[in-house]
């Protein structure tokens, strides 16, 4: 289901949907794209703290709404506003030490979204003093440009209003898709999760070759970032299967016929991404497992 409906922003929204109290944990690549996304609704939040030892640029910090904190504990020395929802955006491997200040907090009507890969609602659940509101989301870094999709768990324990609202912080930057069950989230995390490093690849690779065919480097890079940009605008817009449109391009005997006859030779391509993303899936479920305490 896409859940990307126009935001509501009428003066007869539910108090609480406006207003919050937002925490970002971790204002690395992810976080950071996200904060560029809320700052421009403001409508949303009482305010949004931030907690990062390395800070943040010294543009973001000058906005009212936003303050950064080395801890959560000066955060709570500093701000007396109760939290309302907490986005985890450190990386799996720090999230255990990261989160152990939240567990002492007992409010169970704050939300956590993770958006953190392999850790599952379980996992956290077991490290944030037993709370049932866990809400799991997938981004990717297409969300620093707004053109992110982001897959998002969250049990049916968890009102309605408040996964609403995180489909709503994550809709700041791109489309948001529900997921029926928390175990996709592995798969998701190797296809949308990490497939934009695979695009990038694919450009790299076309800029290489066609340097080796004699194109000036400048100029082969040039032509291969922008026909993966095209291509990916042709897919947005055409809602022709992809292999329809790969077809339309390829006339028997031509220039695309013969270099798909290599890429396409005993569906070498095809299980070539099939076995990187089903390591990238088993990769995701062993962070899960790797974190965890003896
Ligand atoms: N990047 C992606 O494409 C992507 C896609 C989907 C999901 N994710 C998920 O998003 C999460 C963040 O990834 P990222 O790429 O944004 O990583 P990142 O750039 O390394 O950002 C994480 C930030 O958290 C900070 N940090 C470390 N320990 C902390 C602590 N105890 N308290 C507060 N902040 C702390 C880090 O600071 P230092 O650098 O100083 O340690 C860093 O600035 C990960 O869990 C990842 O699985 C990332």
């Amino acid at each position: 289901m896409t859940t990307n409906a126009p935001m509501q922003k009428t003066q007869n929204q539910p108090k609480w949907e406006r207003n919050q109290h937002l925490v970002l944990l971790g204002c690395g690549k992810m976080g950071s794209a996200l904060l560029e996304g809320w700052v421009h609704q403001r409508e949303k939040f009482k305010c949004i703290s931030i907690i990062e030892p390395a800070g943040i640029s010294a543009e973001l910090e000058a906005l009212d709404l936003i303050t950064c904190y080395d801890s959560l504990e000066q955060l709570i020395a500093q701000n007396t506003t109760p939290i309302d929802f907490v986005v985890l955006a450190v990386k799996p491997q720090v999230m255990l030490d990261a989160i152990a200040p939240f567990s002492k907090i007992t409010d169970e009507n704050i939300v956590f979204l993770s958006i953190a890969a392999g850790l599952s609602s379980h996992w956290l659940r077991e490290h944030l003093n037993g709370t049932k509101q866990i809400v799991r989301a997938m981004p990717n870094t297409p969300a620093s440009v707004g053109a992110g999709i982001t897959a998002i768990y969250a049990d049916a324990e968890i009102p309605k209003q408040k996964t609403e609202y995180c489909v709503d912080l994550l809709k700041a930057v791109g489309e948001v898709i529900m997921l029926p069950n928390e175990q996709m989230i592995d798969a998701v995390t190797a296809l949308s999760g990490s497939g934009p490093a695979y695009v990038f690849l694919l450009a790299e690779a076309m800029q290489l070759a066609g340097k080796k065919l004699g194109i000036p480097d400048e100029l082969s890079r040039k032509l291969a970032r922008e026909t993966v940009f095209g291509a990916g605008v042709l897919l947005t817009q055409d809602p022709s299967d992809s292999s329809t449109l790969r077809e339309n391009v390829t006339s028997k005997g031509g220039t695309t016929a013969a270099a798909l006859s290599v890429l396409m030779e005993e569906d070498c391509f095809l299980d070539l991404i099939l076995t990187a993303m089903q390591k990238a899936e088993k990769r995701s479920r062993e962070l899960g497992e790797l974190v965890l305490p003896n």
